[in-house]
């Protein structure tokens, strides 16, 4: 039941994006003029038939669309090339002028691709009948998915797919759960890879070994490595990411029994990672288990304080318990507080990410940009490596922001770790596995029609 309680908690800031929110509030209006009932009744031949007010609707929600997606257009004209502010050190007079989309939204960050809005609308109306709804209004999911697909065809219209990168916990398994088997996403990660694009898993799950993985993707991997249907070079383009950016694991058929390699660290630091001293990472972690050690007592939590090598986090204690969900959200937001003001977190030496995990909290050391920008620049040294010891005139490929898709369930901008991906690559925001599974199909099916 939707309770009044829970209409006003998504409406707390850290809860929305600016974004989606904004869109949803252009589509309310067309929806109260055109969709709303009536007050005749529908056997009043007076009264506009369902058809012609559907009908109605979309046009103008069509029109909408394609109204936010030539701001969007104007937005990418003014943004710096890079996704990282460039400008920022500009003196003000020499400063692009913002776009009037940063004026209306103003947390709106980079673009790498335009976003086809209305087409992914009317793809998203045929199948959710979002103008045939006289009583619910486009609603935050329909504005989700419609984003959703708008990326998906982007990226494979305007670019190519050279990378897909995924979140673990709710995108490709449950929550705490295990990719099986019997799981639909293990045929289609496999079609991403025979199609010759590199995956990449990049979860926050810290495990420094590669079994603690394989109980993690055993499906996957099984699969991978029993498959006839893939090319050698096809299978060595899966990347297991852990940790946010901290273990990097490469898939390998001879590895068995778990067929993950460990990557050592000193092939895969970017150099800004390498300045990321030990000392400084034991500071910082130091201070977010001081932190949520305090949180523990003040809010009285149900919960057990877990140091790791690169993570510090609470779990519930004792088994089965439940932190409610407040706490923990408010125990992110004050250790997030906390850490910007530690003396670790001023120096900025170290990047860290805090984040609520559904029933836990984590802080890891590095986030998933860190972790999509590794497994971009691995493939890149892979394939130019390929490319020197073949015959073949192959091309050496770089994989841009613009050619990477990361998929992941977090993605408001407290307290949740896929969020930051958003500065290195492309996004879609699904809220469960078989959301992910719909993505694909729908990825397959464009690139599909692209190939013939
Ligand atoms: P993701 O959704 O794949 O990013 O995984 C997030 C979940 O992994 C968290 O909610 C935790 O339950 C679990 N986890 C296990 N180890 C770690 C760690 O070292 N850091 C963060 N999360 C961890
Ligand atoms: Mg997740």
């Amino acid at each position: 039941m939707t309770t009044r309680y829970r209409v006003e908690y998504a409406l707390k800031t850290h809860r929305r994006d600016q974004l989606i929110e904004w869109i949803k509030g252009l589509l309310a209006v067309p929806f109260v003029l055109h969709s709303q009932p009536h007050g005749i009744f529908q056997s009043d031949t007076r009264a506009p038939s369902l058809e012609h007010m559907a009908e109605e609707a979309a046009r103008r929600y069509a029109e909408i669309m394609r109204d936010v997606e030539v701001m969007i257009d104007d937005h990418m004209a003014l943004q710096p090339l890079s996704g990282v502010d460039a400008s920022s050190n500009l003196p003000a007079i020499n400063k692009p002028p913002p776009s009037k989309l940063k004026l209306l939204v103003p947390s709106i960050g980079p673009f790498f691709t335009r976003l086809p809005l209305e087409a992914a609308f009317k793809y998203q109306d045929r199948k959710r009948y979002i103008s045939s709804r006289r009583f619910v209004s486009p609603s935050f999911n329909d504005v989700r998915l419609i984003l959703n697909s708008a990326q998906i065809m982007a990226v494979t219209t305007y670019s190519s797919l050279h990378l897909a990168t995924f979140d673990g916990d709710v995108t490709l398994y449950d929550d705490g759960q295990s990719l099986e088997p019997d799981s639909p996403l293990v045929p289609r990660l496999l079609d991403l890879l025979r199609k010759g694009v590199r995956v990449g898993i990049v979860t926050a799950a810290g495990y420094t070994t590669a079994d603690r993985y394989y109980v993690r993707l055993h499906g996957l991997l099984d699969a991978l490595a029993i498959t006839t249907e893939l090319t050698p070079s096809q299978k060595s383009n899966l990347l297991v990411m852990g940790g946010e950016a901290n273990y990097l694991f490469a898939f390998d058929p001879a590895a068995a029994p778990h067929y993950l390699r460990a990557v050592p660290r000193a092939e895969w630091l970017t150099p800004e990672m390498t300045a990321w001293s030990e000392a400084d990472i034991a500071a910082l972690l130091d201070d977010a288990e001081a932190a949520l050690r305090e949180c523990v007592k003040g809010l009285n939590l149900p919960a057990t304080v877990m140091r790791k090598d690169r993570a510090v986090g609470i779990i519930p204690e004792p088994e089965g318990a439940k932190i409610p969900r407040e706490s923990l959200e408010e125990t992110v937001l004050v250790v997030q507080r906390l850490l910007e003001n530690s003396l670790a977190g001023r120096r900025k030496a170290v990047p860290f990410c805090a984040f609520n995990g559904g029933r836990d909290v984590f802080v890891d050391i590095g986030d998933k940009s860190w972790g999509v920008t590794v497994c971009q620049k691995y493939f890149e040294k892979q394939a130019a490596a390929s490319v020197s010891s073949s015959s073949t005139t192959q091309q050496p490929v770089t994989i841009r922001p613009e050619n990477t898709l990361h998929v992941g369930d977090q993605f408001l901008s407290a307290g949740a770790n896929d969020f930051r991906a958003r500065s290195v690559g492309t996004t879609a925001w699904i809220a469960s596995p078989s959301e992910t599974v719909e993505l694909l199909d729908e990825l397959a099916d464009l690139m599909g029609k692209k190939l013939s």
